[in-house]
């Protein structure tokens, strides 16, 4: 008896143990803490820092990629990263879960630009500028610069062709800087233009240099100039406001501007958000124009064929003397694909930073809140199984259209480029001049690649311009 109510007292004591027992055991089956993705994290603090740096970025991502596999671990810059190759990874990082990871910056490079830049956040603030900047660059609105891109293509053009050896990305970068004032603010004076090019030049040199707070550095002259253009862009928000002019250019729609409470923007988030925006379309757009110039100088029948394309829509504006319109810019289908091509090869962006917000979990890979992320896209161009033969130039490769997510220059998802539209008319405007009316040659050895920190081509394309005889005769 007393042996039997012993047992039924253990079987009570067990049972009312059950239900904890289960869930203790659910907890263990649940999640395992999944694993970090496999690489190398290098030597304590420095990581593989001075691997990326003393070789070619390419070879480093590369080099990894067939040793590791599509994700895979390093630490550059003291920061631990999750480095990710594949389209999807790309696309789980930059669209379908885009708010487990947000965009990093260094704070030095924040200073610079002005923490109010879109591109530094997420959520409701960058949703609101994001539409702002969208409007000022949709279809709609740029088409309306078209005469004004193209006057600053021509005269930018006379201005190199005089048979002086120009830097092609040093002439590219005061081109695509002019048509970007040209988008914030319309036809600004030439007067604004000159201080804000000045200081912003100083500003952009300071960006890429060591930060300190010692006098006389590159990155202390460009803190000052960032004062300066602050104040610049005062007397411009000043000006405009007093006029009253209410115009369709970002500047126009950054002070029409009120959100659902009524608040409208202050004058250094305005500030903030221009200096970004010119910051984010002038070495692009530059690096890409340099890189079509020497691709085609390198591809002579290509050139010829894009030239023949150019020609056509030349004749049918009277030689040049009638503006061209939105419907010619939209049938280029070659210099289209050239420009397509030269993104894929150059790979200007070769990869984004992003920071994981909380822990997340991929393809059974553990990517630990805090580390940096970052979307490959050179690794994806440059893939054959995307892209065959991916280092050889071939427009023809974008007669069909490559597949979902693997052709990303621009980006993808939230923080897309919103200037890609913008970037390719600019494109196609100076291509079309360019190829009609003048030749070009690149002078001495021309294959290295300088990294700075976009890959331009060695000491920026040097190049000699001349006009074409004809199209002297012509004027
Ligand atoms: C060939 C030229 C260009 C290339 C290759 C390019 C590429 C990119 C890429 C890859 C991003 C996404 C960055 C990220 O996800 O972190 C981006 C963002 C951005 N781009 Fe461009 N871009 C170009 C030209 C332009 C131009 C001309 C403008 C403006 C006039 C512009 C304005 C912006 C802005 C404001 C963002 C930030 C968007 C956001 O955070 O929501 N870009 N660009």
């Amino acid at each position: 008896m007393e042996i039997a109510s012993i047992l039924i007292y253990i079987r009570l004591f067990l049972s009312s143990l059950l239900p904890y027992l289960f869930i203790k055991k659910k907890t263990k089956v649940s999640k395992p803490r999944a694993k970090l993705p496999p690489g190398s994290t290098g030597w304590p603090y420095v990581g593989e820092t001075l691997q990326l740096y003393s070789q070619d970025p390419n070879v480093f991502f590369a080099t990894k990629q067939i040793r590791y596999g599509e994700i895979f671990k390093t630490h550059i810059l003291g920061c631990p990263c999750v480095m990710l190759a594949s389209p999807e990874a790309a696309k789980f990082v930059l669209v379908t879960h885009a708010h487990l990871f947000k965009p990093t910056y260094p704070k030095s490079k924040e200073r610079l630009i002005g923490p109010s830049a879109l591109f530094f956040h997420q959520g409701k603030y960058h949703n609101q500028i994001r539409k702002l900047v969208q409007g000022s660059l949709s279809p709609d609105t740029i088409r309306e610069l078209i005469p004004d891109i193209e006057s600053i293509a021509i005269s930018a053009l006379e201005s190199w062709a005089d048979g002086h050896i120009i830097n092609t990305f040093h002439v590219m970068k005061k081109l695509s800087f002019q048509v970007g004032i040209l988008s914030i603010f319309g036809l600004l004076d030439r007067n604004y233009r000159e201080k804000l090019n000045e200081n912003y030049h100083i500003l952009n040199k300071g960006y890429n240099s060591f930060p300190t707070n010692i006098p006389g550095t590159a990155y202390q002259k460009a803190l000052l100039a960032r004062k300066r253009l602050n104040q610049i862009l005062g007397e411009i928000i000043c000006e405009r406001k007093e006029k009253r002019m209410v115009e369709k250019d970002l500047l126009g729609r950054f002070l029409k501007f009120k959100d659902g409470n009524g608040q409208i923007l202050t004058e250094d988030q305005i500030a903030d958000n221009i200096i970004g925006v010119l910051f984010a379309a002038q070495d692009t757009t530059a690096t890409a124009l340099t890189w079509i110039l020497k691709y085609l100088h390198d591809n002579r029948k290509l050139l010829e064929a894009v030239k023949a394309e150019q020609m056509a829509i030349d004749q049918a504006n009277n030689g040049g003397k009638k503006s061209l319109t939105w419907t010619q810019t939209r049938n280029m289908p070659l210099t289209y694909k050239v420009i397509l091509e030269s993104l894929r090869m150059a790979s200007i962006i070769s990869f984004v930073f992003r920071e994981a917000i909380i822990d997340v979990e991929y393809k059974g890979y553990l990517i630990p809140k805090g580390w940096k992320v970052m979307p490959l896209f050179r690794n994806i161009h440059h893939n054959p199984e995307f892209f065959p033969d991916p280092h050889i130039f071939d427009p023809s490769r974008f007669e069909v259209s490559p597949k979902p997510n693997t052709f990303i220059p621009f980006g993808n998802g939230v923080h897309a480029c919103p200037g890609n539209e913008l970037a390719k008319l600019e494109i196609l405007i100076l291509v079309h001049h360019l190829v009609t009316k003048f030749r070009w040659e690149v002078v001495g050895s021309v294959d290295g690649i300088h990294y700075g920190p976009f890959p331009v081509p060695q000491q920026g394309l040097p190049a000699r311009f001349w006009q074409e005889p004809t199209s002297l005769k012509q004027d």
